[in-house]
């Protein structure tokens, strides 16, 4: 079975996420919608702020509930998830759902050693003794990196560094071997060779326990190379999503071609690099109806201030007006192939 074939776990249609805030209630998420099956590797990018943290911890039921309007319908195995109780998505998330958030601290608990949450998490979904539970904490320790895991095992979050934390909240999130591990930037506090580490330890969880992962990164030649699809945030929407290889090859959307533009695609014809997109992506606050990136946008017409349509090609769909062929005789004047030459 492809993985295209295979049961859809994670279903996210509509979700909307408004903070309240001073000056009133501000949208960070608007109308997000994307599914990930069973196995898949979903990548989610996009520039800081665009609402891609946001949206994984809403639909986890991680926002604080007080301040945050969460709409839409989010659903898991085919199960409505946004209305549980905290107590019942939490159960979730220790035994189905593994989380690896871009702030170690969510996920650790200040007044427990890492060895006892690693190993009250083994035990809250597996029969095994507090014994067995802590030397499989160790093991997981040193799996994720960490020199001296039989130390490491008895410190509390405070003492380890934040390298070290985000090592012990990748062991904690592996600990269950998920159906689903969303993981924020799992690497990002890491130095390069251990980036490496964990990385191979995601896509081994894949291989052995069929985990479908959400991956957030900012590396995209580590898209390119794992993900089965990617979703393009920009300003609190999915801008563009599609398959990996058709993304890269000829991406439909104005922001995207800086994206995918940026590094040498797996197959077809090789694209320049992009000079830096000029300025900057809007504050939730001033967001409209219309595209969000109209503003820096070389191509924005009028039109582009109405609410942009979804234009579908292949696996691909893009929230932009353009049309073909005009979409690609403008990409080509963004990337064009010669300069690589
Ligand atoms: N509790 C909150 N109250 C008000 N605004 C918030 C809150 N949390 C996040 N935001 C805003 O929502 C927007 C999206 O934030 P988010 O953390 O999802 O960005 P991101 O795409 O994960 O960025 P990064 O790549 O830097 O992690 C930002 O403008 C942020 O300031
Ligand atoms: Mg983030």
């Amino acid at each position: 079975m492809t993985s295209a074939e295979k049961p859809i776990l994670l279903d996210v249609n509509g979700l909307t996420v408004s903070f309240a805030t001073d000056r009133g209630m501000v949208r960070a998420v608007r109308d997000v919608s994307f599914s990930v099956r069973e196995g898949e590797i979903l990548s989610i990018v996009g520039e800081s702020g665009s609402g891609k943290s946001v949206t994984l911890l809403s639909l986890l039921g991680l926002h604080d509930r007080k301040t945050t309007r969460v709409e839409g319908m989010v659903s898991f195995r085919g199960r409505g998830i946004l209305d549980l109780s905290p107590g019942e998505l939490r159960s979730i998330r220790g035994r189905e759902i593994g989380l690896i958030s871009q702030d170690p601290m969510t996920a650790l608990n200040p007044v427990y050693t890492i060895g006892w949450q690693i190993a009250e998490q083994i035990r809250a979904h597996e029969k095994i003794s507090a014994r067995a539970a802590r030397k499989r904490a160790v093991e997981l320790l040193g799996e994720v990196g960490l020199s001296n895991p039989q130390e490491a095992v008895d410190r509390y979050p405070h003492q380890l560094s934040g390298g070290m934390r985000q090592r012990a909240v990748i062991a904690m999130a592996l600990s269950c071997n998920p159906a689903l591990l969303v993981a924020d930037e799992p690497t990002t506090a890491l130095d390069v060779t251990v980036q490496a580490q964990v990385l191979d330890l995601l896509l081994r969880l894949r291989k052995d326990f069929g985990s479908a992962i959400i991956l957030i990164t900012h590396d995209m030649g580590v898209v390119s190379e794992v993900a089965d699809r990617v979703a393009v945030m920009y300003a609190g929407r999915i801008v563009e999503r599609g398959e990996t290889e058709a993304m890269f090859a000829s991406p439909l959307h104005p922001y995207s071609w800086g994206l995918m533009g940026s590094i040498p695609p797996l197959t077809g014809p090789r694209l320049a690099r992009l000079k830096s997109i000029p300025g900057m992506p809007p504050t939730p606050d001033r967001i409209g109806e219309g595209c969000g990136f109209a503003p820096r946008c070389a191509f924005a017409r009028s039109a582009c201030l109405e609410r942009p349509p979804l234009r579908k090609i292949g696996t691909q769909a893009a929230l932009c007006i353009l049309e073909e062929p005009e979409r690609a005789a403008l990409r080509r004047t963004v990337l064009s192939a010669e300069e690589f030459a």
